[in-house]
């Protein structure tokens, strides 16, 4: 697996925090265990607490048990010896210098920062490992979202960074891009010739995305009130989904080849006028209602009375470019929904004429679905005959399962996927700058209008499929959401 290319110091800022213990710690366990990344790699934890080495290996053992399924006593016997701690306080500049002893060992090293603290901290810590001189050509630095919250603010964070470190040592994490068949997108699409024709405004109707939760924001109210359903899924998460769908075919499959087209995407947004934002858009706040059983709290019940953050949102989005002349694509993401569910419709267009019935009732135009939770699967819809010696040949819609059969084995995790290839070196999946800034000039003539209040905020039961005015705005086009 050539794990000796595969060495690094690997330094965790916020290393104490929910995404170090939830994700990133397993990931590493993982990617050590399975032998991707060599045993010779140190995993170096920043933190200002307290502890000692030993306590710290205790907390990040107990949270693998906590949040893996698969933990492995005598893998962790060798695996501790990797994870080490240094004390720093981020906002003291002279603390670094317990960094710098310890990468210092191994000057000639990869270095990963992998920043998962407030990106208020970014720039504080670029400043203090380029003034420690921890910098080197080897070095690269991970973020983590929110890149901020509007294009100014997404602009005064990178540029901060950038003072330090240069774009392509950049990598902007939007872990949907390490979910596995997120990236079967691109294998299905420029690996079968069977779509090449297929895959465009002649013979595509509309696009569907949805990434819906069940998951309410208690708990998170501080980080989530701030942002939004727009902020926190639709201008990252769903964006790169889209762009993967509608990019034409880059020249190969290297970083700027994919991110130059992902980027044109963005670029041939139709601008949104006020009448478009009113028509177009929807966003809406939960009430209390039930979850998976249970009676759940509305988003503005509790201490917090007021907030004009909406919990979902759904928007038609119009391409003009060749390809997806006329063919909206309708995206939607929201909190506290019935179900889990995340998934791409690519419908087709009907067939111009029947044979088998005039009224054409009894065939359902193709489509295209790429499940990517709860279970990851991609499903092309097809017309077949059903069996057997009826007069009339009748027909029925089946499933042609596109999947590869899955072995009984552990699925990675999209931070695995990632991680890899921040150490390999291999940008492909992470956002350049220039996507991340048109996705936020976008982004933010909708929530200019939706500070004008163009569009009113609607609620939605909690447990439901949202608000019905999500339903409208593809009624109205005479389409339905694929909610069956
Ligand atoms: C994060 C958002 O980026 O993605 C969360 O901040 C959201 O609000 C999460 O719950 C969803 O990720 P996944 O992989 O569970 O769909």
């Amino acid at each position: 697996m050539g794990t000796k290319f595969n060495i690094c110091d690997f330094i965790l800022f916020g290393g104490h925090g929910d995404l170090a213990f939830r994700k990133l710690m397993p990931a590493l366990y993982h990617l050590c265990k399975d032998e991707y990344v060599g045993s010779d790699t140190r995993i170096i934890t920043v933190s200002r607490r307290n502890i000692s080495l030993k306590e710290h290996i205790e907390l990040v053992k107990s949270k693998l048990i906590e949040y893996i399924d698969d933990f492995d006593e005598t893998f962790f016997d060798r695996f501790k010896k990797q994870i080490f701690l240094v004390h720093v306080d981020l906002s003291q500049n002279n603390t670094f210098q317990n960094l710098k002893s310890i990468l210092d060992e191994f000057p000639q090293r990869h270095r990963i920062n992998y920043l998962s603290t407030s990106p208020n901290f970014f720039g504080q810590i670029c400043q203090s490992l380029d003034h420690w001189k921890l910098i080197t050509e080897n070095t690269r630095v991970v973020l983590e979202k929110p890149l901020g919250k509007d294009l100014k603010s997404s602009r005064e964070l990178n540029e901060k960074v950038l003072n330090y470190f240069k774009e392509d040592q950049i990598y902007r994490i939007d872990h949907y891009l390490g979910k596995d068949t997120v990236q079967n997108i691109l294998a299905l699409r420029f690996s079968n010739i069977f779509f090449l024709p297929l895959w465009n405004a002649n013979h595509i109707d509309h696009v569907q995305i949805t990434v819906s939760e069940s998951v309410g924001v208690e708990g998170r109210w501080d980080y989530y009130n701030n942002y939004g359903a727009l902020r926190d899924m639709i201008q990252n998460h769903l964006m790169q989904l889209l762009c993967l769908i509608a990019m034409e075919p880059p020249c190969s499959i290297d970083a700027n080849s994919i991110r130059d087209e992902k980027v044109k995407v963005l670029r041939s947004f139709r601008e949104m006028s006020d009448e478009d934002i009113k028509e177009k858009t929807v966003r809406a706040q939960y009430i209390a209602g039930s979850s998976e059983g249970q009676s759940v709290p509305g988003y503005l019940d509790g201490d917090l009375k007021q907030s004009d953050t909406e919990t979902f949102a759904a928007i038609r989005v119009d391409i003009d470019n060749w390809r997806w002349n006329n063919v909206p694509f309708y995206i939607r993401s929201g909190k506290r929904m019935q179900k889990r569910n995340s998934e791409i419709v690519i419908q087709f267009k009907s067939i111009p004429h029947s044979i088998f019935d005039k009224e054409k009732s009894s065939i359902s135009a193709n489509s295209l679905v790429i499940t990517l939770q709860p279970n990851e699967s991609i499903q092309l819809k097809l017309m077949n005959k059903v069996p057997g010696l009826s007069e009339n040949m009748k027909l029925q819609q089946v499933d042609l399962e596109l999947n590869s059969p899955q072995k009984e084995e552990r699925k990675p995790d999209a931070y695995e996927r990632l991680i890899l290839d921040v150490i390999k070196a291999n940008a492909t999946l992470f956002m350049r700058l220039d996507e991340v800034e048109e996705a936020w000039k976008w982004a933010d003539t909708i929530l200019d209008g939706w500070k004008e209040d163009l569009t009113p905020m609607k609620k939605y039961t909690a447990g439901s499929g949202g608000p019905s005015a999500a339903i409208q705005i593809i009624a109205k086009d005479g389409r339905n959401w694929n909610d069956e």
